[in-house]
């Protein structure tokens, strides 16, 4: 698409439609939860208009951002609309439909309520949950094929914004291998789910070779038909834990993760980290996006209280108040930098490029 006057407009006039499609979702939704499941509401803080104030200005600063860096070369102004906008619109009667479902399991506070067929054996314990009150957990089609909606409804239209704010400091991280062939760059994103960020990553580098990982074999079929259906170069899909690629040592040069870490115990944040660590080549690059923190964002802390209030998110609390900062330096990362956008913090962390023991 070539740049002219209006597609600026035509992006802001997108992200404002799906703002007010999100909210109205929302408010919609939760109406209808008052008048048929009044048990189901959950108890939530008020927000005041100063932190509507303030979220507005984040949301917009993150549409900006997300312009200019079109603008840069970061990613190309294709990226900035891209959506399978029909498969969604198809999808939507779904959402709705599974909104009873998700209301019985709040009211009998069923949070392990997954398709009979799991083999537990295959999972840790702390993955066998129902995250967000979502049907089925992370474990069927019918959960993966809502998922990217439910999401972009939940940011109100800027999921893919907040993702998109891992390529610059990849891009730049890679530039440490800028005497390598594009082609010869192996790039991993843990947990990649339906493969949003995967579809980001390769129009930023069209060239690189892509993996992604997730344990949910649902989630990855789904990235699969997404990433894997056109004439692009594949994606490679791993059904894997993150806290132990089936990689070997030092052999990517850069690895993203983004809104994991808030789903696992401590723990296990750290082993995702220690991962990725070792499966990087010295000097490669990390780049992890979450939810922003209690520490960086102070202003919103109603709104991640809500947030934990509102969804299943067992770990969430935890989360929040971690230092991600020391756990990457415990894993061995320097030249650490972070830097927040709206409701997300991204990370950014080499691996040194001569190791000292
Ligand atoms: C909130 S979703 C984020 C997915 C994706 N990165 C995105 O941006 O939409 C969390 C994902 O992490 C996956 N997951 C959770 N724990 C995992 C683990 N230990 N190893 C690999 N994937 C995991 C889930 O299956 C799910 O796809």
């Amino acid at each position: 698409m070539a740049t002219t006057p209006l597609s600026k407009l035509a992006y802001k006039t997108l992200q404002q439609g799906k703002a007010i499609a999100g909210l109205a979702h929302k408010e919609l939704s939760t109406k209808l939860m008052e008048w048929v499941a009044p048990e189901a509401v959950p108890s939530i803080k008020s927000v005041t208009p100063d932190l509507m104030k303030d979220l507005r200005s984040a949301m917009s600063q993150l549409e900006e951002r997300d312009w200019e860096e079109a603008q840069q070369g970061v990613y190309p102004e294709t990226q900035l609309f891209d959506a399978p906008w029909l498969e969604w619109a198809g999808r939507y009667p779904q959402v709705w439909l599974d909104l009873p479902s998700t209301w019985k399991r709040q009211i009998e506070r069923n949070v392990r309520d997954l398709p009979k067929k799991t083999d537990a054996s295959l999972y840790p314990d702390y993955y066998l949950q129902n995250f967000h009150h979502q049907t089925d957990g992370y474990l069927s089609d019918h959960s993966a094929e809502l998922y990217d909606l439910q999401v972009e409804i939940l940011f109100n239209g800027t999921a893919d914004a907040m993702r998109r704010r891992v390529l610059s400091p990849l891009k730049r991280g890679l530039n440490h291998f800028s005497e390598c062939s594009p082609g010869s760059i192996r790039v991993l994103d843990i947990a990649t789910g339906t493969g949003r960020t995967l579809q980001q990553i390769r129009a930023a580098l069209p060239h690189a070779e892509l993996i992604g990982n997730d344990l949910s074999e649902a989630y990855l079929r789904q990235a699969n038909r997404w990433l894997n259906g056109g004439v692009n170069p594949l994606v490679q899909l791993i059904r894997a834990n993150g806290e132990s690629l089936p990689l070997a040592d030092e052999t990517v040069q850069g690895s993203t993760c983004v809104f994991l870490l808030h789903e696992l115990p401590g723990k296990a944040r750290q082993n995702v980290i220690n991962e990725a660590w070792r499966v990087l080549e010295p000097g490669g690059i990390f780049v992890l996006a979450d939810s922003v923190q209690l520490a960086d964002s102070p202003q919103f802390s109603i709104a991640m209280e809500n947030f934990r209030r509102v969804f299943h998110e067992p770990y969430y609390r935890d989360y929040i108040g971690d230092d991600i900062e020391a756990r990457l330096q415990s894993a061995g990362f320097e030249a650490i930098t972070a830097e927040t956008h709206f409701m997300t913090r991204v990370w950014s962390a080499r691996k040194p490029a001569v190791q000292t023991i």
